[in-house]
């Protein structure tokens, strides 16, 4: 008769076991067994037990959770079981941020103080000025933004007092809030240009655009296209279950250090070209390929690895990544107002003989979320080395939600992953005077 569990025969001792399997939401399933559960298979007393061998964790589970959910294979994206296309159309970033924080759409009552809280914790200290001032004038803004945010540690050390939930909420307003204020004093720290404060009225995403492109004019109005657009792009870019940055977080988080610091530690997972770096990184590649009848030899070059297709591949997605698809809508609607971004017919036709050759669709390698965004923020006015930036802003809401969600799991303690050991077994100490040049 079927039952949940694995059978394992241990061939070096001829014992037999019997692990359960485990399984997630229905009928999505998720089915695992425990990895501390092979521990049991041994070949004598002394033994430490079997482990499963897994980097970059291609096939490991390090946590239960109920935020997002991806289904790779299908190119499927649901915040706590909202699809990313009803929540990108009918939604806001604010309230998709209070859904991943709290698990459910809020009331209007709710969301007015939801908002209010953010947008009440948005002004950063007048030191904060100082930290910028230390970086030079071409300084790339990631690097700006992750010391800020952990800087920020250093102007609120209650924050260490993770345990508390009235703390916890404290500081989640202000991330949420100052995101915005740091990431923008990088961006007006490279041009120059005073700083903005932020201007409550306006919304979480046109306050953003204030403080980066308010000039001299009494009050900024954001354009409602483009306002509505980054609005969309930020619900995009707010969660992705455990991602590289994302999962940062969860293990600077789970040694107790405070949000700030865990969250500069996550900013600084993404700034990598293969996580969230790769939106400056997909542009700069546009650049270097120039011209339409460049692309045919520089898919040659991808397919002979002297080049990387950058905004192409997934570890999760094996089909269209959904995000891409809502990003290449909105790009049409972007250029109304811009005008159009000429990188964009280079991308799409990098697009189409992508999806038709054999490389490419042998290894369900798609448009990821990364492939067309920058060309939005381009078209927007914002250098290269900033897209990162802009992905981060939203980001905080996912990585915060994720944050909680461990804290509150009874399960989850300091994160420890064993290894293989390949060393040397054992040697004695020799004097330096003895010693051969190995
Ligand atoms: N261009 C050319 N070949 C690729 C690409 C690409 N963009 N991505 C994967 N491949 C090949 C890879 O060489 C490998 O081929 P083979 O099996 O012959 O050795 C195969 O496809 C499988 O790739 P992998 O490297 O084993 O896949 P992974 O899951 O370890 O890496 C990835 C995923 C996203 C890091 C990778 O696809 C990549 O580097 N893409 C370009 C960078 C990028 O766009 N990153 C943004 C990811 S989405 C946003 C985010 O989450 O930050």
């Amino acid at each position: 008769m079927a039952s949940d569990s694995l059978t394992i025969v241990d061939n070096r001792t001829g014992k037999q076991y019997e692990l359960p399997i485990h399984y997630g939401t229905f009928p999505l399933y998720g089915a695992s067994i425990r990895g501390a559960d092979l521990k049991k298979i041994k070949i004598s007393d002394d033994d430490f037990g079997l482990m499963s061998y897994d980097p970059a964790f291609l096939n490991s589970a390090s946590c239960q959770s109920g935020i997002t959910f991806i289904d790779g294979e299908r190119g499927i994206l649901r915040y706590r079981g909202y699809p990313i296309e009803q929540l990108a159309e009918q939604s806001n970033y604010m309230e998709v941020a209070y859904l991943l924080m709290n698990g459910e759409l809020p009331t209007k009552t709710q969301y007015d103080d939801w908002v209010h809280g953010i947008t009440h914790h948005s002004i950063v200290h007048e030191n904060m000025k100082e930290v910028f001032h230390g970086f030079h004038y071409d300084a790339h803004p990631m690097p700006m933004l992750i010391s800020t945010l952990a800087a920020l540690s250093a102007f609120y050390p209650a924050s260490r007092n993770v345990m508390d939930p009235d703390v916890r909420k404290l500081q989640i307003y202000r991330l949420l809030g100052k995101v915005t204020t740091l990431a923008a004093m990088a961006y007006r720290h490279t041009k120059g240009l005073p700083y903005v404060m932020p201007d409550n009225d306006l919304s979480y995403v046109g306050n953003f655009m204030n403080m980066l492109w308010r000039m001299a004019e009494c009050r900024y109005t954001p354009n409602p296209t483009l306002e509505k657009a980054l609005d969309v792009l930020f619900i995009l870019h707010a969660d992705h279950e455990q991602n590289c940055s994302t999962n940062t977080m969860r293990i600077v988080a789970s040694a107790e250090s405070d949000p700030y610091c865990a969250a500069a530690a996550a900013a600084a997972a993404l700034y990598g070209p293969l996580h969230g770096g790769a939106n400056e990184a997909v542009l700069k590649m546009l650049r270097q390929i120039g011209s339409m009848d460049k692309v045919p030899q520089f898919i040659k070059d991808v397919k002979d690895r002297k080049a990387m297709l950058m905004g192409f591949g997934h570890r999760v997605y094996k089909n269209y990544d959904p995000r891409a698809k809502v990003i290449k809508r909105l790009a049409e609607e972007v250029f109304e107002v811009t005008g159009k971004n000429p990188l964009i017919e280079l991308a799409v036709e990098l697009e189409r003989i992508a999806l038709q050759d054999d490389y490419f669709v042998s290894r369900k390698l798609f448009p990821n979320v990364d492939f067309y965004s920058g060309i939005i923020y381009e078209a927007m006015g914002m250098p290269s080395e900033y897209f990162t930036v802009v992905f981060a802003v939203p980001r905080m809401c996912g990585w915060l939600a994720q944050w909680q969600e461990m804290i509150l799991d009874a399960e989850q303690k300091i994160a420890r992953p064993r290894q293989v050991y390949t060393g040397v077994a054992i040697r004695d100490y020799e004097p330096i005077e003895k010693r051969r040049a190995r």
